[in-house]
């Protein structure tokens, strides 16, 4: 299978890429702007599942330019998409009021702008059977516990949960799924940002191997549908 993942170089998406390439069939394209880091996480997979197929890209979602600049680079590693992972996500913490239209521009371009623009452009590489999951969090599915200092990050989240549910339908006659993973707390660099000192109770590896299978599988039982993943009450 061939896989794209965003947001590659650390955390989720880190984890993900190794879940993914414990199986010398996937070819996965890694994402993000830390080229070193994804350098690292290639050689890495090599060394831990010598047949991994790892593809570093170094890009900017926000950049946009998909067809022209980023597409050749993925078109150069796999020719089609079974699973587009969306799982690049910026969280900036401040409160309401203290919020730049900089601040906004960067959270809704990198958590909604990018993922937009990303499914346009690998749209033609996906074949009737392709998955796309869009990584979102408990703060942005509605009647979840919210949070202060998180109201344009958790909004950019509950953007992509209807998007998740409109594509769903659009894309429906293509026989492109298209579902949303709802996180709640995963132990990493983003998540001590936001609760410093938190222990969570997920490790990335133990959501990257949930969000592993539910890409291969998920779409065989549901699409369109919002999965909150979180032990505590919503
Ligand atoms: N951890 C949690 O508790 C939690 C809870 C709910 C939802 N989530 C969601 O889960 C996903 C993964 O989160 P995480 O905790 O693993 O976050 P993380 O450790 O902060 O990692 C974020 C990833 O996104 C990439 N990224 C950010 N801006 C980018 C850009 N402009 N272009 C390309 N890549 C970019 C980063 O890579 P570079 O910096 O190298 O570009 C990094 O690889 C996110 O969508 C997040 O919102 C996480």
């Amino acid at each position: 299978m061939n896989m794209i993942v965003t947001g590659a170089s650390r955390g989720v998406g880190k984890a993900l890429v190794r879940e993914f390439a414990k199986d010398p069939a996937n070819h996965i394209v890694a994402i993000a702007r830390d080229k070193p880091a994804l350098i690292e996480l290639q050689k890495e997979c090599l060394n831990d599942f010598s047949r991994a197929h790892v593809y570093p890209v170094g890009y900017d979602l926000t950049h946009g330019a998909f067809p022209a600049r980023l597409l050749p680079e993925i078109e150069s590693a796999v020719r089609k998409v079974d699973i587009l992972v969306n799982n690049a996500g910026l969280l900036i913490q401040k409160p309401f009021p203290d919020f730049t239209p900089d601040d906004l521009d960067r959270i809704l371009n990198v958590n909604f702008k990018s993922v937009v623009l990303l499914i346009q452009a690998l749209l033609p590489l996906m074949d009737p059977g392709a998955h796309i999951v869009n990584i979102g969090s408990m703060g942005g599915v509605q009647g979840s516990v919210k949070f202060n200092g998180l109201s344009l990050y958790s909004s950019s989240k509950g953007a992509l949960a209807i998007l998740t549910e409109c594509l769903a339908e659009e894309l429906r006659s293509s026989g492109v799924s298209v579902n949303m993973l709802a996180l709640g707390a995963v132990d990493t660099e983003m998540l001590q940002k936001a609760f410093p000192g938190y222990k969570a109770p997920v490790s990335p590896a133990g959501m990257a191997s949930f969000i592993a299978n539910f890409a291969k599988t998920g779409h065989h039982f549901m699409n369109g549908r919002i999965i909150p993943l979180s032990l505590s009450t919503p």
